[in-house]
């Protein structure tokens, strides 16, 4: 089994929650280089490395890639404050806490929101957004792809071709945050506007920067606009000729770039690059099919309520009645493996999530099966185990 990283040595636990994730020791590497100018030549050609490797990430060839010091949520601005003009409509595809958030921002910019909600664990049926979509003029419709709260995987694709068949000037956007390089996106082909993304999940670098991914149709939709962009650092003709000109290997100021950051990112973007991105789909496919196979054997239940709408960068799982995550995890972590609890309102207690995505899905390194060891271990600890089979299958709560 290879351990072609630091984790070879480690003293720390595994970072298995749903982002940040585990990174290869390059990208570490990458990200202690010494002080260096955002104006070195060696930069430029990093950052503009970053903006080419993401265009074929998400598959999009004239895509505009905005990379921005800051995290998943700044996307949300970005996409909010240059997208959309007060009191225009916008549409929620809502699977769980981020769909909230993500909603919550629009309305800071003065979007009048109308959020679909899905019953937890499930999306919306496609006949609900349809419908949705005929009633009102949407500006944007959102679709988070995996809501990190549930691990739900939304119907991307889907959701875009309702948008052409019954609103095509609506822009389609989607929260990549938990599934960029991890879920299948097909940016010009199935016809995206934006994704809005961050580098410290399937990207597999540190946190700190804010990816964005714009159409050339949302950005003459920026062009268009009547009103001025209410905000200043998020305001995409302010970074537009910034990437340009990274792109075309020249540095330009408008605010300091997270010069190390950038470095990690662009390693770990050809790590994931050296792969094809089919291949990178696959590995997280077929390791969360060993995740799900896992729970199965648990006898626990996915908090996404069937096959197809599990994500294959992290899973949600339903703790038996007489655990809570607080029991669980600390029994996790005694055992070299940090996961995370639920933020479900209400539910947070009662259930567990782990990330499986990034180098933990496409690396022989063994970090999936360890995790997987320590929770049937820790669960055996609390109780459930050999009590499962006599106790029977744990079932969801009602929600
Ligand atoms: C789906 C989704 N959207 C947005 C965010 C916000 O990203 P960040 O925490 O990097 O600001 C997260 C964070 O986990 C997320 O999972």
């Amino acid at each position: 089994m290879s351990t072609s990283n630091n984790n070879s040595e480690r003293s720390r636990p595994l970072c298995m929650i749903p982002g940040p994730v585990e990174m290869s020791d390059t990208v570490l590497k990458a990200n202690s280089t010494p002080a260096t100018a955002h104006t070195d030549p060696v930069f430029s050609e990093a950052f503009g490395q970053v903006i080419e490797k993401l265009r074929t990430v998400v598959g999009t060839k004239d895509g505009q890639p905005f990379v921005i010091a800051g995290s998943g949520t700044l996307g949300w601005d970005q996409t909010a404050a240059n997208l959309v003009e007060e009191g225009e409509n916008v549409l929620v595809l809502s699977n769980g806490y981020f769909g909230e958030g993500l909603a919550d921002c629009m309305e800071t910019y003065g979007a009048q929101v109308t959020c679909l909600r899905a019953e937890p664990g499930k999306r919306q049926p496609l006949a609900e957004i349809a419908q949705a979509l005929r009633a009102k003029k949407y500006k944007l419709v959102t679709v988070t792809q995996v809501d990190t709260s549930t691990g739900v995987l939304a119907d991307v694709k889907g959701v875009a071709d309702l948008v052409k068949e019954h609103s095509p000037e609506t822009l389609v956007v989607v929260d990549g945050v938990c599934a960029t390089a991890a879920e299948r996106l097909y940016f010009d082909q199935w016809g995206v506007d934006v994704v809005v993304t961050a580098s410290q999940k399937a990207l597999g670098s540190p946190p700190g920067i804010s990816v964005v991914v714009a159409s050339q149709k949302a950005l003459s939709v920026l062009a268009a606009r009547k009103t001025r962009v209410p905000a200043y650092y998020v305001n995409w003709n302010r970074w537009l000729p910034i990437m340009k000109s990274y792109e075309a290997r020249a540095p330009k100021y408008f605010a300091t770039p997270c010069v190390q950051a950038i470095f990690a990112l662009n390693t770990s973007l050809t790590e994931i690059l050296s792969s094809s991105m089919e291949k990178v789909f696959a590995a997280h496919e077929q390791t969360a099919a060993r995740v799900r196979a896992a729970v199965n054997k648990w006898e626990l239940s996915t908090v996404a309520t069937a096959p197809e709408l599990c994500s294959n960068a992290m899973t949600a799982v339903w703790l038996p009645e007489t655990i809570k995550a607080a029991d669980l995890l600390p029994k996790l972590k005694a055992r070299g493996v940090v996961a995370a609890g639920g933020i479900l309102s209400g539910k947070a207690h009662r259930y567990f999530r782990l990330g499986h995505m990034g180098i933990s899905a496409t690396r022989d390194n063994g970090f999936v099966d360890a995790t997987l060891r320590a929770v049937a271990e820790a669960l055996e600890e609390c109780g459930h185990g050999a009590a499962a089979a006599a106790t029977g299958r744990s079932s969801p709560p009602r929600l």
